[in-house]
């Protein structure tokens, strides 16, 4: 373990929740201990996003999410574990406990280092006279000496073991390398570095690590890129290149293109906050990422199908977190780089100025699909689009933007409002009914969400329950006997007990906090949910002994097929007296 149990705690308790949730999410007082306000992990209207200051915790009804301090700013912040741990401590003034007993951070801070090393290198290379490939290569795709150092492009030179030897004389393993991604292994035994006769491109983290390498060919060719693989230090999915560059910009918005050529090529034109998402379309990771840096997003992806294709999903994934999105149109080109080549920076930022923010292009997408002479296609048409606008907060908006549709359409105004009331009413009530549900049936509704699901969702009350009493008053088990970890029907739900029960046994106090690190991330949100609800506490006893009567009860279901024998031990167990 990498904190000690006792250094979690203290800073657990020298960050209350309230304050630190206070900076991100502005929090009301209801009825009850608990505060609410509107969840920034799910886009919403109503709060239903909670922080009860006397479990230090925060739950959200609406999206799952929930956990201590610690796991709000993981959640919030982008960061591992440590590196909230380390967030948290410097934010309370505290100093961070030596971690060498931490084989991984020390694998992490090696590696870093290492690819460090290698960017430098590479570097060098094209500075070299044996560099002179790469550098023609830049000149001729305009790129100048000053965007190649802002990004620190490099060149791997066309031979086989130039890097492992560097790398090697500085004191690196094979190994190491190895596990960086930098080099493979050849058909003999040894090793060969990866990356040869290409433009390089080290991937830069936030914080200025450099965490993996893009490397291009040098004209055509295949791969045109070969990216490192994922290691302890890198994970594509996480990241986007040029963001250690675009989150200093004044520019107020983030361009996200789809090539690392746009985003060097945007820079050097004087858009300085062009990110690239490293060959994966828009993940979810990396749009949560993007929003810490911005609450606006131009997209400005291939003008061929799969990039608009791409633009959709992004749209999507984007609108999720509350960000304006605008989309741009290239025409006569098929990227920025190219756009820029042909048309200038200056046509560039007019396109910038004028981009079409998501709704229009929502729209124009929706018209494209049908034909607006056909009368049925029509009708089609005004109640697709109404559907787009009936999302629109704004009552101002979705009148302008109904009026641009009926003129489309050729029909009255009123009759496109009409359609987006109606529509607008059905998804209040669809919502409504989902609440009610909801609170009807936490467990049932919960299970999808919380990833736990049960064999039988009867006992699960019962479950939750004994997880819940033995995290706030595991004194209470001292005098039964507890349940076995086999009797929980989800491995998630196994493991908190076991956890917990050990705890208890050894009368070690436990901390949500605490627990971040030996309960997986889901564990956590799944335990945080569980200890929201509360039995009375003059009621705790009997509320135990009946809930392990009716894991035992079911257990005894599964375990037995004969239906006599189940049925005798029913009537031993007389104390039983059923669930509500
Ligand atoms: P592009 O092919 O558009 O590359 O792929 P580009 O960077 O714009 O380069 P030019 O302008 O055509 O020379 C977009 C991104 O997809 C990833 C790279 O991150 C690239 O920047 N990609 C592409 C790969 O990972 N592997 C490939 O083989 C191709
Ligand atoms: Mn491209």
């Amino acid at each position: 373990m990498a904190f000690s149990e006792l250094f979690l705690q203290e800073l657990a308790e020298r960050n209350d929740i309230v304050d630190v949730v206070s900076g991100y999410v502005q929090l009301t007082k209801r009825s009850g201990s608990n505060l609410f306000g509107l969840c920034p992990f799910h886009s919403e209207k109503t709060p239903s996003f909670s922080v009860a200051p006397d479990k230090q915790i925060y739950h959200c009804f609406g999206c799952g999410k929930g956990g201590s301090v610690i796991s709000f700013i993981m959640e919030i912040e982008n960061l591992s574990f440590p590196d909230a741990v380390a967030f948290l401590a410097r934010r309370a003034g505290m100093a961070i406990p030596e971690q060498e007993d931490d084989p991984n951070a020390k694998k992490r801070e090696r590696m870093l280092s290492l690819n460090r090393d290698a960017a430098r290198f590479f570097y060098e290379q094209m500075k070299a006279p044996s560099g002179a490939p790469a550098r023609e290569y830049l000149q001729r795709r305009q790129l100048s000496g000053r965007t190649a150092t802002n990004f620190g492009l490099g060149f791997a030179p066309d031979t086989w073991t130039s890097l492992t030897d560097a790398m090697k004389a500085k004191g690196y393993s094979e190994h190491e390398l190895f596990d960086a991604g930098l080099v493979r292994h050849g058909k003999k035994g040894g090793v060969y570095d990866t990356f040869r006769n290409r433009l390089m491109f080290p991937v830069i983290d936030v914080r200025g690590n450099v965490i993996g390498f893009s490397g291009r060919i040098l004209g055509d060719g295949e791969p045109k890129y070969m990216n490192s693989p994922e290691t302890i230090v890198f994970s594509k999915s996480h990241n986007l290149f040029g963001l250690n560059l675009a989150k200093k910009s004044k520019m107020g918005f983030i361009i996200l293109v789809e090539g690392n050529v746009d985003v060097a090529s945007l820079h050097q034109a004087g858009f300085d906050c062009a990110v690239a998402s490293l060959g994966t379309s828009l993940t979810p990771e990396q749009a949560r990422l993007l929003s810490r840096y911005t609450n606006e997003i131009v997209i400005a992806y291939d003008s061929d199908g799969a990039g608009q294709k791409a633009a959709q999903r992004a749209i999507g994934l984007l609108e999720k977190l509350d960000m304006r999105v605008r989309v741009l149109r290239m025409e006569g080109a098929k990227d920025p780089d190219e756009y820029i080549k042909n048309f200038g920076a200056d046509a560039f930022r007019n396109l910038l100025e004028g981009s079409e923010n998501h709704i229009e292009y929502r729209l124009q997408s929706v018209q494209r699909k049908y034909d607006l002479q056909v009368d049925e296609q029509k009708v089609s048409y005004v109640k697709e689009a109404a559907g787009v606008i009936a999302q629109l907060p704004g009552s101002v908006e979705r009148e302008v933007y109904a009026m641009r549709v009926a003129e489309q359409a050729g029909i009255p105004n009123t009759a496109v409002l009409d359609e987006i009331k109606r529509q607008r009413k059905n998804k209040l009530r669809t919502a409504q009914r989902e609440l009610t549900r909801e609170q009807l049936r936490p467990v049932r509704q919960q299970e999808k969400r919380s990833g736990v699901r049960y064999d039988n969702p009867h006992s699960a009350a019962a479950e939750e329950g004994i997880i819940r009493l033995l995290y706030l008053d595991s004194a209470l088990f001292h005098s039964v006997q507890p349940p076995k970890p086999e009797q929980f029907s989800s491995p998630e739900l196994r493991h908190i007990f076991t956890v917990l029960l050990e705890h208890a046994e050894q009368k070690r106090p436990v901390s949500l906090a605490a627990l971040g690190e030996t309960l997986s991330n889901q564990e956590l949100q799944i335990l945080t949910r569980i200890i929201q609800r509360d039995d009375a506490s003059d009621r705790r006893e009997q509320a135990l002994a009946d809930y392990i009567n009716i894991l035992n009860t079911d257990s005894l279901v599964s375990g037995e097929t004969d239906l006599r024998a189940y049925a005798e031990k029913l009537k031993e167990r007389k104390g039983y007296g059923g669930t509500k």
